[in-house]
């Protein structure tokens, strides 16, 4: 009776077993779908709306930023299809980031949605680029500002690059469904 019901149990470790030792090889690489990302959903873009107006309701941006190193002279359009899913990649890093920082309960209520689909958007694109790809010099250029505007922000000015994010966020969006799009953007 005991080895009767172990059975079942003993012939699910063996095919996962199995499966582990053998991944099917040629099969896109895990995560990437891209392209739930072709229509921009409408409750998400809502949900944004609604956080960039509680966050404008409650910011008190009283110093100077420098944040034109963030500044583009093109567009996502413009690149190739693996240097969008590049550039929307950072993009989200650095949204999720500065949304993840401590915020008043009001603004940590409405940011809770959009959070959750930029952090879901972030997952669906890994694997969506061969870790093999160069970015293009513009891209790289930008890549290598952004990187520069994290490393030099203080605790003092880091409201500015969390401003700049939030109040780009539809950028990003757009950024995503134009990587989604593919030679259709
Ligand atoms: C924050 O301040 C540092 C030091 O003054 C400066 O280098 C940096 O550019 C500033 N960042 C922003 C986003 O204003
Ligand atoms: C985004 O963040 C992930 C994990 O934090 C990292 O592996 C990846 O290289 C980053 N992508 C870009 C384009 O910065």
């Amino acid at each position: 009776m005991l080895c009767l019901r172990l059975t079942p149990l003993l012939v699910l470790v063996l095919v996962v077993s199995l499966g582990a030792a053998f991944p099917h090889e040629g099969a896109p690489r895990k995560g990437c779908s891209l392209f739930k990302y072709k229509q921009v959903i409408f409750h998400e873009m809502k949900a944004v709306e609604k956080m960039q107006k509680e966050f404008r309701s409650i910011r008190r941006l009283d110093r100077t930023c420098n944040t034109r190193l963030l500044d583009r002279e093109w567009t996502s359009a413009h690149l190739s299809v693996p240097d969008r899913v590049l550039l929307v990649q950072a993009e989200l890093n650095f949204t999720i980031a500065m949304l993840q920082r401590p915020a008043r309960p009001s603004f940590a209520r409405t940011r809770q949605r959009p959070l959750a689909f930029l952090a879901q958007a972030r997952e669906d694109l890994q694997g969506c680029v061969a870790p093999s790809h160069q970015p293009s010099g513009e891209l790289r250029q930008w890549l290598q500002n952004l990187q520069l505007a994290m490393q030099t922000v203080t605790q003092e000015n880091i409201s500015c690059l969390e401003d700049y994010a939030i109040r780009h966020l539809f950028e990003v969006l757009g950024d995503l469904n134009c990587a989604a799009r593919q030679e259709k953007c």
